[in-house]
């Protein structure tokens, strides 16, 4: 096969070529970090997220708010805010639309109002005789 002899002094003198134009170190360097890279420092990770721990209390409307209210952050947003009047949780509901893009239907946005004020909302203040 004098055509495969003819390939590996072709490919002798390739190489010497690469050396006499000091490529070599180059391609040896490249070798090292690709060996480096793939052996020491592409260590599977591991990352072990923290169990959700706060949730909305069950009660009616609570599905509609996990559905609606978790999109984008956890129900602590809502479970620690004191405690809020029912225009105070309207205008919440209208910032999260408005502010943040949460696509609340107005269905929707009726029965989260319930939720919201029946589960974390200021109890009535008391009649008073003045
Ligand atoms: C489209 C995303 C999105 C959805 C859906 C969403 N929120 Fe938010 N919410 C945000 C962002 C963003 C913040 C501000 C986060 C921050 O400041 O760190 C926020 C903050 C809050 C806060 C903290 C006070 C404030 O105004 O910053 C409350 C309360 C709240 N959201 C209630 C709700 C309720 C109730 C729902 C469901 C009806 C809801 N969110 C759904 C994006 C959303």
């Amino acid at each position: 096969m004098s055509s495969s002899g003819l390939g590996w002094k072709w490919w002798l003198e390739g190489q010497k070529q690469i050396m006499k134009t000091k490529k070599v170190p180059i391609s040896i360097t490249l070798a090292l970090v690709y060996l480096l890279n793939d052996s020491v420092i592409a260590e599977p990770v591991r990352i072990v997220l923290p169990a959700e721990t706060a949730s909305f209390r069950v009660g009616p409307g609570a599905e509609m708010a996990m559905a609606q209210c978790l999109q984008c952050h956890s129900a602590e947003y809502i479970t620690t805010q004191p405690p809020l009047g029912r225009d105070a949780w309207m205008a919440s509901i209208q910032k999260m639309r408005a502010k943040y893009g949460a696509s609340i239907s107005p269905e929707a946005e009726s029965a989260l109002l319930e939720y919201l004020v029946g589960n974390y909302g200021a109890p009535p203040k008391p009649l008073t005789t003045k």
